[in-house]
């Protein structure tokens, strides 16, 4: 008789590795990253984080540069622009047309390519001549850079290094857990990131922060907020940007990115956003409490990501690839984890459909 396994939609309860990388405390809203708080790490380079993620993973390589696109990637992408493709549809493509050459390569490859990538369609878009890389620019510089043309203030640079760095990994999230699964079959970087970016799209995952500003916009006027959220509840929705299936308190996360906005709208000459945004929290977490009391529902990282990249001027459409710019950080140094075990990931599924009549199942079921 096959052995049953209790089946777990969601694999909430599962731990399904061990990882070096980073230690996600949802009870505690602790969030630490190869051995430092996020607090400890939140005001270094992106680059200086991601080699130390990689120090982490048992990996010394070169501090990461921005990578120019090889000319077959930049014409796949004009092509996606003359269809106004998705950015998260083209940057999947983008990846996907990068040559796998081996894992250290590829690691560096994917994380110097991606702000190339998608600043490169954010231009383009627009019919814009994408920008070249400046070697003498980190990562969150050079892709300030190259959305825009000009040499962005050190203000903005800070505040995008912090998010890339809040944002960098964060224990067995679907788009990490899907780049492992896609290594542990031997296969290389490169695929396992094309299959992290198509994991990171979905709305439950990396696409939260666009429709969570969408709704700090639709609300408008603080005395917009209550009526607007709770018309949401009652039809059933969900508030983005509240919410995580490990942080029962507030997100760590969250708290940094608040912080990072707080400076980057007190250093701009209109910060009436923030302030509702902030205004639109507070109500949505009273209301929370009172439609879903027992759910432990708090502000996570994508309400904050959602100011801060506004602030910086980086359109909603952008947002998630933004986020895949610091989170190929983690995808890659839980590649490298990955390669080190060497054990496919193949979980089991427990059958619950019709049986033909006479096999050993339905004699089971039926006994
Ligand atoms: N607004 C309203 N209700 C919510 C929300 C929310 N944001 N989040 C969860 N709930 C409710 C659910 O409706 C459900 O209620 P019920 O049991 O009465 O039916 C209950 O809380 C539990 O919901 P689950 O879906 O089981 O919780 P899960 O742990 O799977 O949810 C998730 C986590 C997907 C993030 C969820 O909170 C959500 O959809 N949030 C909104 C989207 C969002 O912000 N995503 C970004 C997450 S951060 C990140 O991935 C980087």
């Amino acid at each position: 008789m096959q052995h049953q396994i209790e089946a777990t939609d969601g694999l909430d309860e599962v731990v399904a590795a061990t990882t070096k990388l980073s230690s996600v405390d949802g009870q505690a809203g602790e969030l630490i990253i190869a051995g430092c708080r996020l607090e400890q790490l939140a005001d270094r380079p992106f680059e200086e984080v991601v080699e130390r993620l990689w120090r982490a993973a048992g990996v010394t390589l070169e501090r990461p540069r921005t990578r120019a696109l090889p000319p077959r990637t930049v014409d796949l992408l004009a092509a996606a622009a003359n269809e106004h493709a998705d950015p998260m549809d083209a940057l999947r493509m983008g990846i996907g047309s990068l040559l796998s050459r081996n894992d250290a390569a590829d690691a560096l490859t994917l994380v110097g390519s991606c702000p190339t990538l998608a600043a490169a369609y954010y231009r383009l878009l627009r019919g814009l001549e994408p920008v070249t890389p400046r070697q003498e620019f980190g990562l969150a510089e050079n892709y300030l850079y190259m959305l825009t043309g000009t040499e962005p203030d050190a203000a903005r640079v800070q505040a995008l290094d912090t998010y890339l760095t809040t944002v960098c990994d964060h224990g067995f999230n679907a788009s990490t857990f899907t780049a492992r699964v896609i290594v542990s079959t031997g296969a290389d970087f490169v695929s396992a990131a094309t299959g992290a970016v198509g994991a990171l799209k979905g709305p439950l995952h990396g696409g939260a922060p666009g429709p969570a500003l969408d709704t700090v916009f639709e609300i408008e006027r603080k005395e917009r907020a209550e009526p607007c959220l709770r018309a949401k509840l009652d039809k059933g929705e969900r508030l983005m940007g509240f919410g995580h299936r490990i942080y029962k308190v507030r997100d760590p996360r969250a708290s940094v990115l608040n912080a990072a906005a707080a400076r980057l709208f007190e250093s701009s000459s209109d910060s009436s956003i923030y302030e509702l945004a902030r205004y639109v929290e507070s109500t949505a977490l009273q209301l929370l409490e009172e439609y879903k009391p027992d759910r432990h529902l708090k502000t996570n990282v994508e309400f904050f990501t959602a100011l801060l990249l506004h602030g910086l001027g980086i359109e909603t459409t952008f947002f998630t690839p933004t986020f895949a710019v610091g989170r190929v950080a983690g995808w890659t140094a839980h590649c490298f984890e990955q390669r080190a075990v060497g054990r496919l990931i193949r979980p089991q599924s427990r059958y619950v459909g019709e049986r033909p009549a006479g096999s050993e199942g339905a004699r089971v079921r039926s006994a």
